[in-house]
This record gives structure tokens, sequence and C-alpha cells, in this order.
């Protein structure tokens, strides 16, 4: 039987996006992946009291959300991860008001849905005197990352759950490892949204039609996170950026890139990013360009005339 709820405190708690660096999609199959969280762009989770019997009240203003626990559909990511952090609890539906907002864009391989459960999770068990373990938080963010992409990998959980940098491998106990230096990532949204449901259906559909040359991609691009993760570790960024633009090759040839994301890619490498690709499910979203920061304005301005619509800076390992 479910507790009654303890009295509602008004708490806030937040999520980093992510970025995958090396092996998304491949990750799914197994292969390794390499992922780091971005801690300047989150998602907040804000719970505050409510009036006794007013049950829970979830709003989204930037999913244009706004609904009842007790009616809303199952599958509502927002009321799945209110309803597993109730059950994980044992605690019975507490009157109380959750908002969630982010910085994060939508549907662009920042991990903004996984940042927005992460943040919530953690807000409504805070809020009944409860803090989540990391763990935890991971575990509901994978559960609630199903419905919006069907068989997610578990990169994405991970690293927002633990906000660190993370080697992941399918089925093996994820890995945390040192940035040796910190470096600085510019993030190109390219002005598209896509669905990672989406893309891995068709590369899932692709791999079924020819599986061969799939494997011989995916097993490529789990090589190059593996020397990926020791050129972070060892500070080689020249290395690092060779291996990112490696990546992109093979993600082009996987048929998840965009003449949109190219162009970004090839506008940051002309003005001197050591590396660049698309990170995320890709046929839009993001393009990452590793940057030293002298080179810094100047791709920037690369990107903004490539089209991207909006270019964030973030350093990684700080
Ligand atoms: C999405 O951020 C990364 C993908 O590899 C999917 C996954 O790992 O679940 C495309």
């Amino acid at each position: 039987m479910n507790r009654p709820p303890p009295d509602v405190v008004a708490v806030e708690r937040s999520a980093p996006g992510k970025i995958i660096l090396c092996g998304e999609h491949s990750v799914v199959y197994g292969y390794p992946a390499i992922a780091v969280p971005v801690s300047d762009l989150r998602a907040r989770a804000r719970v505050e009291p409510a009036p006794p019997g007013s049950g829970l009240q979830i709003e989204a203003p930037d999913l244009h959300q706004s609904l009842h626990l007790r009616l809303a559909a199952e599958d509502n990511p927002l009321a799945h991860t209110a309803r597993l952090v109730l059950a994980h609890l044992g605690h019975a539906e507490p009157d109380a008001v959750l908002t969630v907002e982010s910085d994060l864009p939508i549907a662009s391989g920042m991990g903004s849905g996984a940042a927005i459960t992460a943040a919530a999770a953690r807000a409504l068990a805070a809020a009944l005197g409860e803090e989540l373990l990391t763990e935890t938080v991971s575990q509901i963010t994978y559960e609630v990352e199903k419905i919006h992409h069907g068989t997610p990998s578990g990169i994405d959980n991970t690293v927002i759950a633990w906000e660190r940098p993370v080697y992941f491998a399918k089925g093996r106990c994820p890995e945390t490892f040192r940035i040796a230096a910190p470096f600085d990532v510019l993030i190109a949204h390219s002005g598209i949204t896509s669905s990672t449901r989406g893309a891995v259906d068709e590369v899932r559909h692709r791999w079924h039609a020819t599986p061969a040359y799939y494997e011989m991609i995916f097993t490529c691009i789990g090589a190059i996170a593996h020397a990926a993760r020791a050129a972070v570790e060892q500070g080689a960024l020249q290395a690092l950026g060779t291996l990112l633009n490696e990546n992109h090759e093979l993600l082009a040839k996987m048929g998840v890139s965009i003449c949109k994301l190219d162009g970004l890619v090839y506008a940051a490498r002309s003005r001197g990013a050591l590396g660049a690709k698309l990170t995320g499910a890709g046929q839009g979203g993001n393009v990452i360009a590793l940057v030293n920061e002298p080179a810094l304005p100047a791709v920037r301005q690369a990107l903004n005339e490539a089209g991207a619509i909006h270019v964030w800076h973030t350093r990684v390992g700080t």
C-alpha cells in the first residue's frame, strides 16, 4: 500500500544536456561510444505545494503541456516520470505543481527529453523529502526514454544522470574517464528537428538489408570511440579532431547525415576547427566542432554563415 504523501516542500533540481563525441547509432548495436555532459545548458524542474486534494499538476510551457497526473495518458513522458518516482518511493500522489523548463533545443540530439526527465524525477522526490540515487535517476530516465525512442542504448540517461564523461557499451558497466585538459566545443543547431526513433529505425532497416556492410561501419566507429577516449585522456586534441571527422564520414555512409549538417561540418573545418561531426541521431539536430580557443570566433562565424540557427560554446572538462 502506498504511504500517504508527506508535506510537499518547494524545491528545484536540474540536469545537464549532453553531446555524444563518438559512437552514436553503433552504440545501439553494442559498440562503445563516448559522451560528455553539457553543464551550461540544462533542464530545470520546480515543485511547489498545492492546496489539499488538488493532486499533481504538471506544467511544461516549453512543450506546451499542462496536465493533471490522474488524467494524463499512460505514455505521456512527464506523467510516466512522476508515476515511476511515486512507485519507487511508495508514495501516493502529492498535492503539488511540478513545472519543467529547459535551455536545451528539443529533438536535436542534446538529450533534452532525458534532461527534463532526470530533473523532474529528482525534484519530485526531493519535494517529498527523498534524494534519489544517481543510479535510480538513470534507470527512471531510461524507462521514460523508451517512450521517446523505442530502443535507447542507455548512453543518454547515463551521461545525463551522472553528469560525467562516460565511455558506454550496452550491457557493460559504464565507465567514466579523465579529461586531461579542458577543450572547447561549438555546438551548432541546423534548424532542423529530427526524431531519434525515426533515425534509429531507418538505420535498423538498412542494417537488416545489408548487415555485413553495417557491421563493418559499426566496428570502425567502435574503434574510433575507443581511440577518442584515449585522445581525451591524453589531451591529444589534434588526434581527437581527426577521429571526430572520421566518425562523421562513417555516419554519412550510414545515411544519417543530411546536406545541411555536412555543410556545417565542412564550414567549421575550413575555418580552423580541429574536427567536426554531427552529434546524436542525425537527420537534423546539431553538429559539434572541436576548436582551439583562438579559432573560436572564426569557426562560430563560419557556422553562422553556413546557416546555423544557434551556436553554443561549451568548455568540456572544467
Ligand atoms: C541518441 O542520442 C543516440 C543514438 O545512438 C540512440 C541511442 O543511443 O539510443 C542515436
